[in-house]
């Protein structure tokens, strides 16, 4: 994988035979095998399972459900207009937290409506051009939050991380690990300590595959093991992804990050977080009012049908945690790095933004 070749968790040269192709990131490291999908619901139901994860790509991901949705269709234009605004409601449905679905999805809607004078067939190549650009631009917002970030990265470093915010979690290099792949392609000797992640593993399983693909050495660590590592010392920086930032600067992230922003400002650590334009909500002022997605405890007690803890004991499985923006030293952004106040710094960046509220 390089900047210019990342990996591709959503391929599209099987657009013409009817289908989305995507790394079923459910069976990694194990496999490495594809899945294809030909329709809204297949690729509502990958979201769903995680087969395509991280908020980038599952915005990259519904944004061809979009398109998918009417590519087949013979109605007139206003038909399609109307089939592919129901195929974006229920595609909203899948996953509540991580805004770059939404954000998505409000912009197919938003150039389908601009669209409704074009004939049938210029109105489908119109939606999906705008389904090819939300890809494009994902990997240009990556390689800016990694040159921005790769200058925070020192040589010799070892950067802590946590869930995989890399490129299966994009369309492009990824968000907390971009500047990773940038310091390294610029001949920093750096390091990543990969929290494992409970309870889906994406640490372990993603992040770990992902960076020993592109030969950067990473160290796979429980997550009980994060505040222990800072302690003694073998952790320079902490940079994770987000999955929606409030206007205040409070972030959503994989569970469990906002205990490793606690262990890192205990020990002196700056923790950093990485999110492209499409991942910043300005219409919720607080991170109070992010949806927390919460999941079927099978999750937590049976993790891949193996049985860790007893059957009918009660569980509780949240997805994701909120990060209070002081926590946080800096957002390492595709507008550069921005500095608290975040209230300030954030409505400067993307305050003009449409879809950010
Ligand atoms: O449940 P997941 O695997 O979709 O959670 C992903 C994360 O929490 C990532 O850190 C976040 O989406 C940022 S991805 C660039």
């Amino acid at each position: 994988m390089t900047e210019n070749d990342p990996l591709k968790p959503i391929d599209v040269a099987t657009w013409n035979s009817g289908a989305v192709r995507l790394i079923d990131q459910r069976k990694l490291p194990a496999e490495l095998v594809h899945l294809d999908c030909s329709s809204v619901d297949e690729l509502w139901n990958a979201i769903k399972t995680l087969a395509v994860r991280g908020a980038p790509a599952i915005g990259v991901a519904a944004a061809y459900g979009a398109a998918m949705s009417i590519w087949a269709s013979e109605d007139e234009t206003p038909g399609l207009l109307t089939e592919m605004n129901a195929a974006c409601d229920h595609l909203a449905t899948s996953r509540p937290t991580a805004v770059n679905l939404f954000w998505a999805l409000d912009r197919m809607k938003r150039v389908g409506a601009q669209s409704s004078g074009l004939s049938p067939a210029d109105f489908k190549a119109r939606i999906l051009a705008e389904a090819e650009a939300i890809r494009e631009e994902d990997l240009e917002l990556s390689r800016r939050m990694g040159r921005a970030g790769a200058e925070l990265i020192c040589d010799g470093a070892t950067v802590l991380t946590h869930c995989n915010a890399g490129a299966l979690a994009t369309g492009g290099l990824g968000t907390a690990l971009a500047p990773v792949y940038f310091a390294h392609a610029a001949g920093k000797r750096v390091s990543v300590f990969a929290d494992e992640t409970r309870p889906l593993l994406q640490g372990a399983r993603l992040t770990a595959w992902e960076l020993k693909q592109c030969g950067v050495p990473v160290t796979v660590i429980t997550d009980n093991m994060a505040a222990w590592a800072m302690k003694r010392g073998k952790v320079d920086l902490v940079i994770t992804g987000a999955d929606r930032i409030a206007a205040n600067g409070d972030a959503a992230n994989k569970i469990g990050t906002y205990g490793v922003a606690l262990a890192a400002r205990e020990h002196g650590i700056p923790f950093y977080v990485a999110a492209p334009v499409s991942t910043f909500d300005l219409s919720i002022p607080t991170g109070e009012g992010i949806p927390i997605e919460e999941r079927e405890v099978g999750e937590v007690l049976a993790p891949r049908g193996q049985q860790w803890a007893p059957a009918d004991v009660a569980a509780w499985n949240p997805a994701f945690d909120v990060t209070p923006g002081e926590l946080i030293a800096a957002l390492i952004t595709d507008a550069g790095v921005l500095e608290p106040p975040y209230t300030e710094s954030i409505a400067e960046a993307f305050g003009d933004t449409p879809g950010n509220g």
